[in-house]
């Protein structure tokens, strides 16, 4: 059975891993700081690149594209938004349009303005508001031009990150905190999904908008199945962190689609200390089942994994897009076969009657990956950072073979 002709083919990337000089924004601060042992700098300078970039996604025969609007540039300082900065996304959404490509387009991945933080960061009992402020700004700015947003990337991994590991910007640390951003991630998005269809409706016309988020799925298996402590601590880790928030928001029927962004899973054995103990602890150790190789962060190409999820999503009878999956390498020829093997489990999920709509790798480019600084490459097209130059990975072309030949 081939892929629906409408299935939605892309890439996806981030404002602050991509587009460079994101100079307002938390994240930028937390560099220059030295909190991490790399900076972003110009990253790929897609923001004076993006057509260039986007020439390529649309030779790679996609029809999509997934990208994220940087908050701390249109709202550099408190309550100003900025015109220039409306101007330039609004000339990205052209861009795609005018190469077939449909917009993907995410309001929070993982960055804030740096004023935000100062405030208090997604703490701050006005965090909601303020996003809230945000994204209105956003609808009306590009009304009639966005069918698909997301309003948040990753909530659990952005709050795990910040205020569990304290890898990424945050001033707050612990478990309260962490509890207190995620019901305010889920406030925010409750009020844009509200906003997005009010300001769509009052324009009338057209194809109504799709508002859902994109959910980190990470699967965790237990390290020793026949042992219950491993056991309760996998599923306590797989609920909360995989499928709780899509729980909370679609019963309040607070999402058109949900976006999964699948990597890998997890071995999961009792231990950690505090609270945090009922999650247990990633396991270290190579488990002698699993493949290789592994990605260039370690991590476990579980291809089953993404067809289990999809599978196991299909309970909430929402439209599903998988909004990130890739891996990191400098091996070429390990990720077209890592491409190949997920678009079969996608092939299976649909053949199974999961309603999947379409698929984004991650990513487009190479990037400036957080902490990780640039050196894992998942771009399907090669980054020079010296020079800047482009150049079209072989994976590219084989994804593209795989979309034509799909499309017929
Ligand atoms: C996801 C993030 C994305 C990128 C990939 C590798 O968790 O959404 O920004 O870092 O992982």
């Amino acid at each position: 059975m081939p892929f629906p002709p409408d299935f939605l083919w892309g890439s996806a990337t981030s404002a602050h891993q991509v587009e460079g000089n994101n100079t307002s924004s938390d994240w930028w601060a937390w560099e220059q700081e030295g909190r991490v042992p790399f900076k972003s700098g110009l990253a790929c300078d897609h923001f004076n690149r993006y057509d260039e970039d986007f020439d390529l996604a649309r030779d790679f025969g996609q029809n999509a594209h997934r990208f994220s609007i940087e908050w701390a540039r249109i709202e550099p300082q408190e309550g100003c938004f900025s015109d220039e900065a409306i101007r330039h996304y609004t000339q990205v959404i052209a861009s795609l349009r005018r190469r077939g490509l449909e917009p993907f387009v995410t309001l929070h991945h993982f960055t804030n303005p740096k004023w935000f933080q100062e405030r208090g960061g997604w703490v701050h009992r006005r965090a909601p508001f303020f996003f809230k402020r945000y994204a209105a700004q956003m609808a009306q700015s590009f009304k009639g031009q966005v069918r698909f947003w997301i309003t948040i990337n990753e909530p659990l991994v952005y709050v795990y990150q910040s205020y569990l590991a304290r890898i990424w910007p945050a001033d707050q640390v612990g478990i309260r905190a962490a509890l207190s951003a995620l019901f305010h991630f889920e406030e925010a998005h409750r009020a844009a999904f509200d906003l997005l269809h009010q300001v769509q409706m009052k324009g009338g016309g057209g194809e109504s908008v799709q508002v859902g988020v994109a959910q980190a799925i990470r699967l965790s298996s237990p390290c020793k199945e026949s042992w219950l402590p491993d056991r309760a601590a996998s599923y306590l880790r797989d609920y909360a962190f995989n499928t709780l928030f899509l729980d909370r928001l679609t019963r309040r029927r607070a999402l058109d689609f949900i976006g999964i962004n699948y990597y890998t899973r997890d071995f999961v054995h009792w231990g950690g200390k505090g609270l945090l103990s009922l999650f247990g602890e990633v396991c270290p150790n190579a488990h002698a089942h699993t493949r290789t190789p592994r990605s260039a962060l370690g991590w476990e190409v579980y291809p089953e994994g993404l067809y289990k999820t999809l599978l196991r999503l299909k309970k909430y009878h929402l439209p599903l897009y998988v909004t990130e999956n890739g891996f990191a390498t400098d091996d070429d020829a390990e990720r077209e076969e890592f491409i190949k093997d997920h678009l079969t489990s996608v092939r299976r999920a649909l053949e199974a009657g999961t309603p999947v709509k379409g698929y984004f790798y991650w990513s487009l480019l190479d990037n400036f990956e957080w902490a990780e600084g640039t050196r894992p490459r998942f771009g399907l097209v090669e980054v020079d950072f010296q020079s800047l130059r482009r150049a079209a990975r072989p994976s590219a072309r084989r994804l593209r073979e795989i979309i034509l030949t799909e499309i017929g």
